[in-house]
């Protein structure tokens, strides 16, 4: 039968949608990426501007996102299309999709790694104590093997497919349940561990003694672009999310969920690799490889290290795949409902495409020496996606869907989809000043800012 609009797909359970929220955010952007930003960016300075930065923006457009998709039922392209027909608002929702590609491709390599370091973990290869310069060695080895890294970037995007093309409710739903608690008690678990390492205290205080000299305009943009990342914001995966969430839900409560969630783990990860870290003698700037360096010297350093390390990369591999699927949701969604294709063609198709852009990424790590370090840009491939996408364009996309519902669509449309089934719009005045003031401007002058003062990276 061919796909019909009025079947639409729906979360199963009333926690569906936050628990499947969370798990689109809480992924690498938290346990990867937040820590190697931070430390490429001065530590605790740039944690402040963060969370600055979650409350201040991440918060309401995260609301702005899911009422837009609940009120509209559509993926980002037909969402703008049903709330403003008339107008070029829709290619908002295509700077999503083509977005959600583009990060789809690049953080599927670093999820294969996840995987990776799970195999490495499970038989064995971190179960004796390692200097730094044998984990780096390790990781350099690992990543710059051309075969593995394309053989595993392979693996995770098939198995992405595989959970999209079940569909929302019996395939995305039913996984997260049970795996991000349990990725929450391993984290914890490992981190009181790192706290309480000989020679702790200096990356704690990296972590948490504010040096704002450290800030300049990179920083700022870099910390509101790790905001949104984190959140999955900016490019419509909440709003695809938000399409299949019911009436009845508090949109407001089940937003200000989701970004708790999301802000507590990556704190936490910081808490985890920021000690170890410094007590290894490792350079907090060192980049990408940051959490895989890191993690396995500490391993040995616990009673059943090799236990709780090989559960820690399993775990992270599957947080990173609740993540892939909300990406890969995105371009589906949009599919299935604009070109009318069926779900299952439609995910093979998209996840196809990702693996090719995804290739140039898995070789930019030593497999392919100008890929690992682009002529003129001085950046490998995969960097350079992580920030052009994974920044650069979740802020502008953040920057159209605040004035888009701040003023194309208006407070009141977003109103009566908020107070739908009787619920309460919470701090209703508050978010109306944010989205339609702090949003656009803040946002506005972070990309003057960088672009007056070259500050690009
Ligand atoms: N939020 C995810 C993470 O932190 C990444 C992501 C970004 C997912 C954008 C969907 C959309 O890992």
């Amino acid at each position: 039968m061919q796909h019909a609009s009025h079947e639409r797909d729906a979360w199963g359970s009333r926690i569906g949608f936050v628990l499947a929220a969370a798990g689109s955010a809480v992924g690498l952007g938290n346990i990867w990426r937040f820590p190697y930003v931070t430390g490429q960016n001065g530590g605790a300075a740039f944690v402040v501007l963060y969370i600055l930065f979650v409350l201040l923006i991440g918060m309401p457009v995260m609301v702005a996102e899911v009422v837009v998709g609940r009120h509209a039922r559509r993926n980002p392209v037909g969402a703008f299309r049903r709330i403003a027909p008339k107008g070029l608002w829709y290619l908002v929702g295509f700077l999503g999709v083509a977005t959600g590609i583009g990060i789809l491709s690049y953080y599927s390599v670093i999820a294969g790694w996840t995987f990776g370091y799970f195999i490495k973990t499970l038989f064995g290869a971190f179960s004796r104590t390692l200097t730094p310069e044998e984990s780096i060695e390790i990781f350099n080895r690992f990543v710059s093997h051309p075969a593995m890294s394309i053989g595993y970037l392979f693996v995770f995007l098939l198995l992405t497919t595989i959970v999209v093309m079940g569909g929302i409710s019996s395939g995305i739903e039913r996984w997260v349940k049970i795996l991000m608690p349990l990725l929450l008690a391993l984290l914890v678990i490992l981190t009181l561990r790192s706290v309480t390492l000989e020679g702790a205290r200096k990356g704690l205080e990296f972590y948490l003694k504010p040096d704002f000299s450290k800030i300049d305009g990179g920083a700022v943009a870099m910390a509101l672009g790790q905001a949104l990342f984190s959140l999955s914001l900016g490019m419509g995966a909440m709003i695809t999310y938000g399409s299949y969430l019911g009436k009845r839900e508090n949109i407001i409560v089940s937003a200000g969920w989701v970004c708790f969630f999301d802000t507590l783990v990556a704190v936490i990860a910081g808490f985890l690799i920021f000690p170890a870290l410094f007590s290894m003698g490792l350079d907090p700037a060192g980049g990408p490889g940051l959490v895989f360096i890191v993690l396995p010297t500490i391993f040995p350093e616990i009673p059943l290290g090799t236990f709780f390390g090989t559960g820690f990369f399993l775990l992270l591999a599957v947080a990173a795949l609740t993540s892939t699927i909300s990406l890969l949701e995105v371009t589906v969604a949009y599919m299935v409902d604009e070109k009318k294709w069926r779900r299952k063609p439609a995910a093979l198709f998209m996840s196809s495409l990702a693996f090719v852009l995804g290739i140039p990424a898995a070789l930019s790590f030593g497999g392919v020496a100008w890929l690992s370090r682009l002529p003129r840009i001085g950046l490998g491939f995969l960097d350079l996606m992580n920030i052009s996408l994974g920044n650069y364009s979740l802020t502008l996309g953040a920057l159209l869907i605040a004035i888009f519902v701040g003023y194309k669509w208006g407070i009141a449309g977003v109103r009566a989809e908020v107070e739908e089934g009787g619920n309460v719009f919470f701090f209703r005045k508050i978010w109306t000043f944010l989205i339609r003031f702090i949003c656009p401007v803040a946002i506005f002058a972070i990309f003057v800012y960088i672009v007056v003062t070259k500050n690009y990276f």
